[in-house]
């Protein structure tokens, strides 16, 4: 990996011009692969960006990385850019997107992460609107996310909360933000300006198969205040308990039945999944 390269005149890197993927494997295996190449067409569409390879070709690329790599798992990353261009806004001037795949052993997030719950600060940087960069678009634009966690960073939190420009709710830097509230699970709505997780969409349907209240929609910061649990979803953490926002515990501090119950099965739904 250190001695791919890419081009300072492609468009990716001169202007954030790019979409990616982020995908986990299971026994060496990727998961949920079908809803990632979907998700990275989507985006490619929502910057009218066209991939030059058809699924069948990325899965081959996927296969040969993760087998020239040999790591026991991996995080897998996709990227497609607009290419290699005149150094101008305008990308009429690219014809090539650059198609890079890379693996890496995965970042494992720390145990006591787990057990005990994250620090989520909520931060005055606000989520991109969805008519400015529709944060539904999985650009490799990220700069909205890396100030927002550079803020939490000052706070010492494990990661950060962001609002839309109304106020409400919407996700945190790479993952999906869930509150309970009297055993009811509620997580922003698309229409707030998210990601359309698949962790998130398996989290929803799961709760659903097994009788958990769930609702998506609107809700401004101080429902918090009267939150019993947290958590927030992610492809690499999976379903990581939040028990602080703002350093002030949620309910009692601890990782909640609810939250404990979509973990475990979120894991076991992984554990049976085919590839
Ligand atoms: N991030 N929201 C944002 C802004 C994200 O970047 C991500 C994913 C998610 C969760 O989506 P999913 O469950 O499909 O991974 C939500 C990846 C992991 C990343 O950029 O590293």
């Amino acid at each position: 990996m250190a001695e791919a390269s890419i081009s300072v005149t492609d468009h990716g890197f001169l202007f954030g011009d790019s979409i990616y993927e982020v995908l986990a494997t299971r026994r060496g295996k990727p998961v949920f692969l079908r809803p990632h190449l979907e998700r990275l067409r989507k985006s490619a569409e929502g910057i009218a960006l066209a991939i030059p390879y058809s699924d069948d070709r990325l899965i081959t690329e996927i296969d040969k990385t993760l087998q020239e790599a040999g790591n026991d798992e991996s995080y897998i990353r996709i990227i497609v850019t607009r290419g290699v261009g005149d150094i101008d806004i305008d990308p009429s001037s690219c014809e090539d997107p650059s198609v890079i795949i890379f693996v890496t052993p995965p970042h494992i997030y720390p145990q006591v992460n787990y057990d005990n719950g994250i620090n989520v600060a909520l931060v005055s940087v606000k989520r991109n609107s969805r008519e400015a960069l529709n944060p539904g678009i999985k650009t490799g634009n990220y700069l909205n996310n890396v100030l927002a966690k550079v803020e939490a960073n000052k706070f010492k939190a494990e990661d950060a909360l962001m609002l839309n420009g109304w106020g409400h709710l919407t996700e945190c830097t790479t993952s999906n933000f869930f509150f309970v509230q009297a055993g009811r699970v509620m997580t922003p709505s698309e229409e707030c300006g998210i990601l359309s997780g698949i962790t998130r969409l398996t989290v929803i349907q799961l709760a659903r198969e097994n009788g958990i209240l769930i609702e998506e929609g609107k809700w401004p910061a101080e429902i918090l205040q009267k939150a019993d649990e947290a958590f927030i979803t992610g492809t690499i953490k999976k379903v990581i308990p939040v028990t602080r926002i703002d350093g002030h515990p949620l309910g009692d501090g601890t990782p909640g039945p609810v939250t404990k119950k979509l973990m475990r099965l979120y894991g076991e739904y992984c554990d049976n999944l085919e590839s």
